[in-house]
């Protein structure tokens, strides 16, 4: 393995073509930023904590969000549209849009610091707090590549992180109501302490919906998925277990 991330060696020698495409574009979308505007949401913020603080560094995120979106093939692919859930800074859609794409971020509503990153990058947001077995509100439109990134909407590191219950309905909701036709879902977990990136049912429930699993990513091509009434309980079934 190579390169280290935050303490974490996380990418192999195979990584490497990706890895040098995603830093090369990566430049040039920082190019293209309003640097003096970029500086000003950095001095309004000089002052936050982590949170806001670990995301001014605009070249690691640039190319950290970059390598997702060449892993995903939206370098490469025709003009899509692109919605992130939790979204965050919103480093991930300004690459995707950098790139042509047409995005949209949802996220908790309050926090100004993502809000101004978002201004800054010219996203459209649309405020909203995901919980357990709760549609998400209606957008107006659907989408070609639904994506979440270092997810925390899950109960990371809380004693309520979702089991293969809350995925089936949330992955549900996302096909039936926000995918197009032939649509990819993009997940990337965070470790959660002990487990891995989730619970083992977790990870049947992805491979009996022939999930694409490396590293903590989970990506869901809808070529590979039945449709909602089709799947009725034997994904949940195959993960040993019932919601
Ligand atoms: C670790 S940050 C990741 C941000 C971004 N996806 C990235 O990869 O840089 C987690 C994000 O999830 C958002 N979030 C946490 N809980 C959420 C919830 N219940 N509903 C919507 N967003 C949530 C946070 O506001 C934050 O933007």
């Amino acid at each position: 393995m190579l390169f280290a991330n935050a303490g974490r060696l996380q990418y192999s020698i195979s990584d490497i073509p990706n890895f040098l495409r995603a830093r090369a574009l990566a430049a040039k979308a920082d190019a293209a930023i309003d640097q003096a505007k970029f500086q000003e949401v950095v001095a309004k913020h000089a002052s936050e904590g982590y949170d806001s603080y670990k995301y001014f560094d605009k070249q690691l995120w640039l190319r950290t969000k970059m390598m997702r979106v060449v892993e995903l093939g939206l370098d490469k692919s025709a003009h899509a549209s692109v919605l992130d859930m939790g979204c965050g800074a919103g480093y991930f859609l300004y690459c995707c849009k950098y790139l042509g794409h047409r995005v949209h971020g949802l996220d908790l509503p309050d926090y100004e610091f993502y809000r101004d990153m978002i201004a800054l990058f010219g996203i459209s947001r649309t405020g909203f707090r995901i919980e357990p077995y709760k549609n998400l509100p209606q957008l107006g439109r659907r989408f070609d590549v639904i994506t979440a990134h270092q997810i925390c909407f899950n109960g990371h590191k809380t004693e309520w992180l979702w089991g293969a219950g809350e995925w089936d309905f949330f992955l549900g909701d996302l096909e039936e109501n926000y995918l197009n036709p032939g649509g990819t879902i993009g997940l990337e977990f965070n470790e959660e302490p002990a487990i891995g990136f989730y619970p083992k049912e977790v990870r049947r429930y992805f491979e009996s919906r022939s999930a694409r699993i490396f590293r903590g990513r989970v990506i869901l091509s809808q070529g590979n998925q039945r449709s909602r009434q089709a799947r009725t309980e034997s994904p949940l079934a195959a993960a040993g277990t019932t919601r």
